[in-house]
Formats: C-alpha cells, sequence, structure tokens
C-alpha cells in the first residue's frame, strides 16, 4: 500500500538516521535536500562572474560539481585543463560544498555517471537566453531526468566574460575587479610566455627566408 506524505514526513523528522537519500522519493525532496547539480564551462580563466554563480549555488545545492569541459571545438585556449582546475580549486576551497572536475564528451552522460540532478548556468543578459536554451533543452531531450537551472550573476558582472578577459589582458588592459588577483597574475605571466614564444617563432621564421 503507498505510504502517506504525513508518514513520509514523520519518518524524516523523527527518525532521520533511517533516510539515507530523498532521491527517487518526491515526498522527501525538499525535506531532506539532495540535489547534486553540475556546473559546466570552459573556465579559460575563471572569472568574478563564475565564482559569483559558484557561490549562489553552493547555497542553494547540496552539492556543486564545477566541470570544465574539454572542448575540442575551440580556438587555441589560454590555460592548460590542470591549470584552470588548480586556479578553480584554489579559489572555491572554503567552499565544502564544492568540488571541482573535468569532464570530456556529452554533459548530459557526465551528470548521469555523477548522479546529478541538476545543471546550473548562468544567464547575464538577454543575448544568452537563446543558446542557453537551446541547449537546456536539447540537453533536457537527451536526458529528461536532468533539469537545468539558470541563475543570474550580479549584475556588476553581467558585461563579463572569459573571452573578453583573456583579449583586454592580450591587449595589456586592466584586469582588475573582473578576475581574482591571483588569476591576473597567471594570465599576465601565460600571455608574456606566449608572446615571448611567438616572437621566437617570428625571428626564426624570418632568419630562415
Ligand atoms: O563556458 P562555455 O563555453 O559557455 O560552456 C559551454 C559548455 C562546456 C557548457 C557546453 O559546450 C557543453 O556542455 N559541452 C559539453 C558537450 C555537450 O554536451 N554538448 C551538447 C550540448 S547541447
Amino acid at each position: 500500500m503507498p505510504r502517506t506524505a504525513s508518514a513520509v514526513f514523520r519518518d524524516c523528522v523523527q527518525r532521520p538516521a533511517r533516510i539515507k537519500s530523498s532521491r527517487g522519493n518526491p515526498f522527501l525532496r525538499g525535506l531532506l535536500k539532495d540535489i547534486v547539480a553540475i556546473y559546466p564551462g570552459s573556465f579559460d580563466p575563471v572569472t568574478n562572474g563564475h565564482l559569483d554563480l559558484i557561490h549562489r549555488g553552493s547555497k542553494l545545492f547540496d552539492r556543486l560539481i564545477v566541470a570544465i569541459a574539454r572542448n575540442m571545438d575551440k580556438a587555441e585556449p589560454l590555460f592548460e585543463m590542470d591549470e584552470r582546475k588548480e586556479m578553480l580549486e584554489a579559489m572555491t576551497s572554503e567552499l565544502d560544498n564544492v568540488s571541482v572536475d573535468i569532464f570530456e564528451g556529452l554533459l548530459v552522460q557526465y551528470c548521469v555517471e555523477k548522479n546529478a540532478n541538476a545543471v546550473l548556468r548562468g544567464i547575464r543578459a538577454v543575448s544568452d537566453y537563446e543558446f542557453e536554451l537551446q541547449m537546456a533543452l536539447m540537453n533536457r531531450k537527451m536526458e529528461p531526468r536532468v533539469e537545468t537551472v539558470f541563475m543570474m550573476p550580479a549584475e556588476k558582472y553581467s558585461y563579463l566574460s572569459s573571452r573578453i578577459v583573456r583579449e583586454i589582458a592580450n591587449l595589456g588592459g586592466p584586469l582588475t575587479g573582473l578576475v581574482p588577483e591571483m588569476v591576473e597574475e597567471r594570465v599576465r605571466r601565460k600571455i608574456a610566455q606566449k608572446q615571448t614564444y611567438a616572437a621566437g617563432l617570428h625571428l626564426k621564421r624570418r632568419a630562415k627566408s
């Protein structure tokens, strides 16, 4: 015989030790939150906008996995995957329910692997919406058990993206307030390395011709 909501509630409140998980039981969800969310992205590099969203997500979900996508389509990245992971780990170390990982392949497959029930994505402006909607609906078609949750970062980050950070840094502009200090330092070092390497290559080519 199916159990009533009040019986489930009694079990949950009076004998919480017996209940290991709310997963699969709609009565318990909300009483015993057990929501694992994945926050996927390129994070090349992590910005203050990403960190704002991670802090918001960590308050909403029981566990939040920041998942760096190994994306073969993207043009030459600034940072290697391990470097991005290292920076994200350093920036989220004080958040107990947040971990950082790298994934490859379909996001929804990764969600199933991690028993995640939600995907967290940030929407900064209306211009983000079309792409995000397409992605959320396609992900839902492939894996209906996973919901996409959109959150807005603070308004002061609504114009911020990793791409714009890379562009400003490449042209020697200021990154203050856009990324944490430690990330700014690493971005500057990385760009200086790349520029020295490119200049060396250019000189070699000229010497050959
Ligand atoms: O930071 P980004 O570049 O906006 O992140 C995009 C990302 C990594 C979330 C998206 O490209 C993704 O989910 N890639 C994994 C491959 C996948 O599942 N593709 C189908 C999406 S409908």
